[in-house]
């Protein structure tokens, strides 16, 4: 039993997503969850800005004494996971576009996968797809502006239906089965993601990857005797790197 709090980071308000189904599933744990809004969009940074980033947020949880890192971040997934494992001792969950669950649910069609540039870029990304032989079935497409949008509160209403119309429409003429959202502050916008496929026809099943990490979250503390099974209230503790931003996460955790 480790009852030491759990911490999730993000570029941003995208590991609200994660922290949001992370608290229910484990109920009994405590949470820091650390946002790096003031340096969002990570999605279209360099690859050593985003690790260096990316380890600024990995020191300030470490500093406030947690005991697992969720890495809620596609991008920072991408970029750094392996290295942070190789200079931490804390263990790490992190994301990666849920293209498996993807092709599930697409039956043998096509996969959308929504994510930021850098994730898209990344090997890690590249083997995944390539590992599970979905080259041909897999259509990428690299969202630049869609996180820094969710950062500003604009999840749904003309501004964005309209920036999901204009990308999307490259695809409006390709059948689709499911749609990945590869980047956790795409889920804020799932319903507008969702209306806006509706409206080129298509009825996709979306897939979004907070479930999953969750449950690999406690499956690995529960593997290494770390759970908390105390019965005291849940404590979460919400930090942002721009202070400005602290109401709207607040607000999304609950929204
Ligand atoms: N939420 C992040 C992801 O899952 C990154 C968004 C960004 O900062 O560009 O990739």
């Amino acid at each position: 039993m480790d009852k030491r709090p759990i911490g999730i980071f993000d570029s941003g308000m995208g590991g609200i997503a994660v922290l949001k189904v992370a608290k229910n599933i484990l109920c009994h744990e405590n949470f820091i969850y650390y946002g790096d809004n003031k340096h969002a969009p990570y999605g279209i940074k360099s690859k050593s800005e985003i690790f260096d980033l990316s380890k600024a947020c990995v020191d300030f949880l470490v500093q406030r004494n947690v005991k697992a890192i969720v890495i809620a971040c596609n991008t920072a997934t991408g970029v750094s996971v392996k290295r942070l494992r190789s200079m931490y001792t804390i263990p790490f969950v992190s994301m990666e576009p849920a293209v498996k669950v993807g092709m599930k649910n697409a039956h043998g069609g096509k996969i959308l996968v929504m994510a930021t540039p850098a994730t898209l870029r990344q090997d890690k990304y590249i083997n995944l797809v390539c590992n599970l032989n979905a080259e041909k079935d897999v259509i990428e497409m690299p969202c630049e502006g869609l996180a820094a949008l969710i950062e500003k509160g604009v999840w749904e209403g003309p501004v964005m239906e309209e920036y999901l119309t204009n990308k999307l429409s490259a695809i409006k003429d390709i059948p689709i089965d499911s749609c990945v959202l590869g980047c956790t502050h795409y889920a804020f916008a799932q319903n507008s993601i969702n209306k806006v496929l509706n409206n080129f026809g298509k009825n996709v099943i979306i897939v979004d990857g907070s479930i999953g990490t969750s449950r690999h979250l406690k499956n690995i503390l529960c593997e290494k005797g770390m759970l908390n099974s105390d019965d005291n209230i849940q404590q979460i503790d919400i930090y942002s790197s721009d202070e400005n931003k602290l109401p709207l996460l607040k607000a999304a955790l609950y929204s």
